[in-house]
């Protein structure tokens, strides 16, 4: 029953997904009751220390504006949302770039995927 809508989801998120090479978190989850006591903080640092010991950037989609803030303390840029054609949340693309970067980073261009990658 909701098979086309994820289809759909992943069309959308492959269309907008940076075409540099970086990190793509795709989901990030911490129990519900063990959430708000700074575990998934503590979990996205640690990840990102591995990822700044490689010069390696970092995205992913913040599914709600609260955890997009999450997300920005954490280092992240916020791109434009991306507005699903049917109805759902609004997603926004986060883009964190590499830590030796002076200035503000700008949010990359989105391209045909085919370069992601894991640690
Ligand atoms: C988002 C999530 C991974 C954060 O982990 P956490 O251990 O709760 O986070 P921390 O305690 O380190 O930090 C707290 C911040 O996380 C975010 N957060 C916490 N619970 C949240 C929830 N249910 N929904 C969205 N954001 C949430 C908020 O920014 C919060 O800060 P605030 O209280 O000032 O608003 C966790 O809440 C979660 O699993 N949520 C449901 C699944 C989800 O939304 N995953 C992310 C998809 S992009």
């Amino acid at each position: 029953m909701y098979a086309p809508k994820f289809a759909l989801l992943d069309a959308v998120f492959e269309a907008f997904h940076p075409s540099e090479p970086h990190h793509y978190l795709a989901y990030v989850a911490v129990n519900p009751e063990q959430q708000n006591r700074g575990v998934g903080a503590a979990l996205l640092s640690h990840h990102h220390r591995q990822l700044d010991t490689l010069g390696m950037p970092a995205y992913l989609e913040a599914s709600n504006l609260r955890n997009r803030e999450l997300y920005i303390r954490l280092g992240y840029r916020a791109g434009p949302p991306m507005i699903l054609p049917t109805t759902g949340p609004t997603i926004w693309r986060m883009w964190r770039g590499q830590p030796n970067t002076a200035g503000p980073v700008a949010f990359p261009e989105s391209g045909p995927l085919p370069r992601r990658r894991s640690l």
